[in-house]
C-alpha cells in the first residue's frame, strides 16, 4: 500500500513540472500562460515561439510521462504503471507549481501509453499526425486522439479495466479541451504555422 502512496505522490510532483511553461521561459523569457491559447502545454509552445521550442516542450512533457508509467509497472506490473500514468497526468494539468493551473495532458498522457502499450502508442500517434496534417488544428486531433485510445483499447483486446480507464482518461482529455471545442464549433479554433 505504502508504494502505491508513494507512486502517487511521485507521479502527481513529476507531472507538476511545468516543461511546456519553462521552455518558453527559458527560451522566450515569456510566460506562456499569456500568449496564443493561454495553454502552458507544447502546441502553445509552438505557435507561440516556432518549432525548435515546441519539439523541447513537446518531448520533456511526453518523456515524464514515459518514466513515470516505466517505473510504475516496473514496481507493481500494469496497475503501478496506471497509477503512476493517471497522477502524471493529473499533476500535468493541475501542477502545484503552477498554482494549479496547467496544460490539457496530451504530450504527458501520450508518453505514459507509449510505456504501458507502445502499438496503441504507435496508432494514437498517427491518427493525431494524420489530423494535424490535414486540419492544421492540433485540438481536433488530440480530441479524436482521446476518442480513440478507449476504442483502440478494445479493439486490441486489452483487460477490460485497462478500456475503462482509457475511457475515463479520454473523456479528461476532452473535458480540458471544452474551450477548443467551443472554437472548433464556432469556425474560431486557430491552425499552427510554423514560424522561422
Ligand atoms: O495538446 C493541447 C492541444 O490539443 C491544444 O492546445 O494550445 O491549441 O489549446 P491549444
Amino acid at each position: 500500500m505504502a508504494k502505491y502512496f508513494l507512486l502517487m505522490i511521485l507521479g502527481y510532483l513529476t507531472g507538476s513540472i511545468p516543461f511546456s511553461y519553462l521552455t518558453a521561459k527559458f527560451l522566450g523569457n515569456i510566460d506562456i500562460r499569456s500568449h496564443g491559447s493561454g495553454n502552458s502545454g507544447a502546441t502553445n509552445v509552438l505557435r507561440t515561439l516556432g518549432a525548435k521550442a515546441g519539439a523541447i516542450a513537446f518531448i520533456l512533457d511526453f518523456l515524464k510521462g514515459f518514466i513515470l508509467a516505466v517505473i510504475g509497472k516496473n514496481l507493481l506490473g500494469i496497475q503501478g504503471g496506471v497509477i503512476a500514468s493517471t497522477f502524471v497526468v493529473i499533476g500535468h494539468c493541475y501542477p502545484f507549481f503552477l498554482g494549479f493551473k496547467g496544460g490539457k495532458g496530451v504530450a504527458t498522457a501520450g508518453g505514459t501509453i507509449f510505456a504501458l502499450y507502445p502499438l496503441i502508442g504507435v496508432i494514437l500517434m498517427i491518427i493525431h499526425f494524420s489530423i494535424t496534417g490535414l486540419t492544421r488544428m492540433v485540438s481536433l486531433a488530440s480530441i479524436t486522439v482521446a476518442a480513440s485510445f478507449p476504442i483502440v483499447s478494445f479493439i486490441l483486446k486489452k483487460h477490460i479495466s485497462f478500456t475503462l480507464y482509457a475511457l475515463c482518461l479520454g473523456s479528461f482529455v476532452i473535458y480540458k479541451h471544452r474551450a477548443n471545442i467551443k472554437r472548433l464549433l464556432s469556425g474560431n479554433e486557430s491552425k499552427i504555422r510554423f514560424k522561422k
